[in-house]
């Protein structure tokens, strides 16, 4: 993939696409727009005019030169309405166009910087850039590792299943002022989204071969590129340590649990490093507690917390920051079978509470409880985890926000930077009375209240059990977030790759 910046006039690039835009409302479009018009004999305005472009969000219009222009086609992309237009919509806008190109076989092409003279968040060049970058970089994504059977050859395929990877993209600017600031900002997105993607790549791996084991050796080879430390702690290893909740969710399944240790130093020799937890649940059936059957195959993609550590580790080491970070990932298969753990069973955390089982299926917050507490060993200056750990959240916020609770500072943080990213966290609260129905009658905690209500508050506080109230910490739940069933203009279908720019940009932000 090439990013690259180049000094030069929108009429005299030669390109198969040419990429501009338009705000909703705008009948004589100015700037770049309304240069390529004039060249067009005013084309795009009679589009305009007879209502087939309007500028609104998502809308890519195709528009054929034919020798006009050196560029071969002209895309004119809507960027919605000028006082709502942020980085949002430029990323919505580029992925939306991104993703059409693809799908006609053109991988190369040219684009203005949207939102140049001005977004209504007052976003500056090189944040323009990133964000170009970005959207292009993870609308390109596609996967196909497990497509054998060529297109032409599908049974009754109509539609292109071919989506073309993206091989370059130029960002075109007149003002050669600008191009160094472009550039760093083309190279952090790209950087950023390429993270996004591994982590994308990871959870879209099936479970038969992405157990515990397999997302372990993935670790050790990302800490073999990026020369981070890593250490993977297996079912002997996790007994020896007293990981009784890790080996308790692990136990119904032939495929181990692991508990995967990185350390990134790009910090100070003393300075205090961020954890960072991730539940990987390899594949969530339940277990003994198991699911209906209606989308199960969804549950691989209960391993996103862990992968999207791996994928803030990657990140972080692309992006030198300057910072030491340790990632803790608990992984584990949840099974049901003769050797699975069951409801009424006590576990052994290896903070040393007891947990008393009574839903098989609330497994995301036991291996965390342990992951958590070897996080807190660590030293930590702050805990940040992921995990998609509760419907209940989803239904709370749908695929618009992770929920984010614990310490509120962190938090205002990271709403601040959801707005900008788009990778959005909102706050959830983690009050002393969700805690109290964790309690249970025969151990230190249950892992599930029995009652309806608060699902997410009440995961979020059986975590809060295990994490020192010294420790500032905060949990993103990324249940409804962290894979999509219906493309968005950026996240092509599968996991997202959600929380990777969120912490991403946190760490980075001081
Ligand atoms: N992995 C699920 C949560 C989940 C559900 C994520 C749907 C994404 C979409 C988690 O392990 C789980 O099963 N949670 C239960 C908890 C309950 C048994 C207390 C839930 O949310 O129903
Ligand atoms: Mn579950
Ligand atoms: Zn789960």
């Amino acid at each position: 993939m090439q990013l690259k910046a180049v000094k030069a006039d929108v009429t005299a690039i030669e390109t198969p696409a040419l990429l501009v835009n338009l705000y909703q409302g705008v009948e004589k479009p100015g700037g770049a727009t309304g240069a390529v018009d004039r060249a067009l004999d005013g084309q795009i305005g009679d589009l305009i005019a007879d209502g087939e472009i309007t500028g609104k969000p998502g809308e890519t219009t195709i528009v054929h030169t034919v020798g006009r222009l050196p560029a071969r086609r002209v895309v004119v992309v809507g960027l919605g309405k000028k006082e709502a237009c942020d980085l949002e919509a430029v990323r919505r806008a580029m992925g939306s166009a991104t993703q059409r190109l693809l799908q006609h076989g053109i991988t190369r092409f040219h684009t203005v910087l949207h939102g140049g003279a001005g977004l209504s968040d007052g976003a500056d060049t090189p944040a323009i850039a990133q964000a170009i970058a970005e959207a292009a970089v993870m609308a390109g994504f596609k996967d196909e590792r497990y497509k054998t059977v060529p297109e032409e050859e599908e049974p009754g395929r109509t539609e292109p299943r071919e989506k073309k990877q993206l091989a370059g993209l130029t960002v075109v600017e007149a003002d050669g002022r600008k191009l160094a600031a472009i550039r760093r900002g083309l190279d952090r997105g790209e950087k950023l989204a390429r993270a996004v993607n591994y982590t994308r790549e990871l959870g879209n791996t099936p479970p038969n071969e992405m157990t515990p084991e397999r997302l372990g050796e993935r670790a050790l080879e990302l800490a073999d590129e990026h020369g981070l430390e890593c250490e993977v702690l297996d079912r002997e290893a996790l007994e020896q340590m007293g990981m009784g909740a890790i080996l308790g969710v692990g136990a119904g399944s032939t495929n181990g649990p692991r508990l995967i240790v990185l350390r990134y130093r790009g910090g100070g020799k003393t300075a205090r490093p961020t954890a960072i937890v991730g539940k990987a649940v390899t594949f969530d059936t339940g277990g003994i507690s198991i699911k209906p059957s209606a989308r199960m195959e969804d549950m691989k993609y209960d391993k996103m917390g862990g992968c999207a550590v791996l994928g803030i580790l990657k990140a972080a080491a692309l992006l030198k920051l300057r910072k030491n970070l340790i990632g803790i990932i608990p992984a584990a298969e949840n099974m049901p079978s003769g050797t699975a753990y069951r409801p009424g069973d006590i576990l052994r955390s290896y903070s040393g509470k007891t947990i008393e089982i009574i839903n098989t299926d609330a497994e995301g917050r036991l291996i965390l409880a342990d992951a958590l507490a070897y996080a807190a060993e660590q030293g930590p200056r702050e805990i940040i985890d992921l995990a998609t750990l509760t419907g209940a959240c989803v239904v709370a916020l749908a695929d618009a926000a992770s929920g984010a609770f614990g310490d509120e500072d962190i938090i205002s943080r990271l709403v601040e930077i959801g707005k900008r990213t788009g990778d959005r966290a909102w706050p959830l609260p983690v009050f002393q009375e969700f805690g109290d129905k964790m309690k249970s009658e025969v151990a230190d905690i249950k892992n599930s209240s029995g009652d309806a209500w608060g699902g997410a508050s009440n995961a979020a506080a059986f975590l809060k059990f295990f994490v020192q109230d010294s420790i500032p910490w905060v949990h993103l739940d990324i249940a409804g977030t962290a894979w999509v069933n219906k493309p968005k203009p950026y996240h092509p279908l599968g996991a997202t790759g959600a929380g990777v720019r969120l912490v991403t940009e946190y760490l980075a932000g001081g």
